[in-house]
């Protein structure tokens, strides 16, 4: 069939705990598929660029108080106004990594009491990923790493609930890693865990959506 026929980018999403090294192996991640000749863009949720983005960042810095259904909410809007543009630039043949999607929507505000169906519900519809790369870390780990920036969600408490939301989704789709494991160990199994999606992609594996 041509319509899956069509050659793409990649959509390659990770997730994990704050301070679990998502965003250092992401840009390891850039490094090594553009090295191999792929388009490839790095990008992130919450995109604190747009307006939207930027309520949420003052949200994350306690600089304003929002209703939890509320912020769940904008968290969702910021995927939903980067949409059109991820289509475009998987159908042009760019592969896009990106540093927490709709799973980190779902796992921060479920950890937070509201209902899992409730949260997935806005999400309904984005590009799904060809692959989550989960890098797991016991909450302590993460909280040993220090760095927490003070940001809202930063306490060790909230993580563990957050772990929690995270297993709840985790299913045989996702290439969970541990996070405890040398930097070149883990950035070795995340580029071993990518490649063949980015071939089939290539190849003109169909897009899909959420929740597939
Ligand atoms: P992020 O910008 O990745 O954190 P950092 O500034 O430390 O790199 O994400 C900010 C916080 O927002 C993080 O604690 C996870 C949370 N979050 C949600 O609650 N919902 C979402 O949909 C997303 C994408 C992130």
């Amino acid at each position: 069939r041509a319509s899956s026929s069509e050659s793409r980018g990649a959509l390659i999403v990770l997730e994990g705990l704050d301070r679990s090294g998502k965003t250092s192996q992401s840009s390891r991640l850039l490094s090594y598929l553009e090295g191999l000749g792929h388009s490839t863009e790095l990008w992130r949720f919450p995109d604190r660029n747009t307006s939207v983005g930027q309520m949420i960042s003052a949200y994350l810095s306690n600089k304003s108080h929002l209703d939890d259904r509320t912020i769940h909410l904008l968290f969702s809007a910021n995927r939903w106004e980067k949409r059109s543009l991820m289509e475009t630039q998987l159908k042009n043949g760019t592969t896009l990594i990106i540093d927490r999607y709709s799973y980190s929507g779902v796992a921060f505000s479920s950890a937070k009491g509201l209902d899992i169906e409730w949260c997935k519900a806005p999400e309904v519809g984005l590009l799904a990923p060809d692959i989550v790369l989960y890098l797991d870390i016991p909450p302590e780990k993460a909280a040993e790493r220090g760095g927490y920036g003070g940001e809202r969600y930063e306490q060790l408490e909230f993580q563990r609930k957050v772990a929690k939301c995270y297993q709840a989704q985790c299913d045989s789709s996702w290439k969970v890693i541990d996070a405890c494991q040398p930097i070149e160990d883990i950035e070795k199994q995340l580029q071993d865990a990518v490649l063949d999606h980015v071939i089939a992609c290539e190849r003109g594996r169909p897009l899909s959506y959420l929740w597939p």
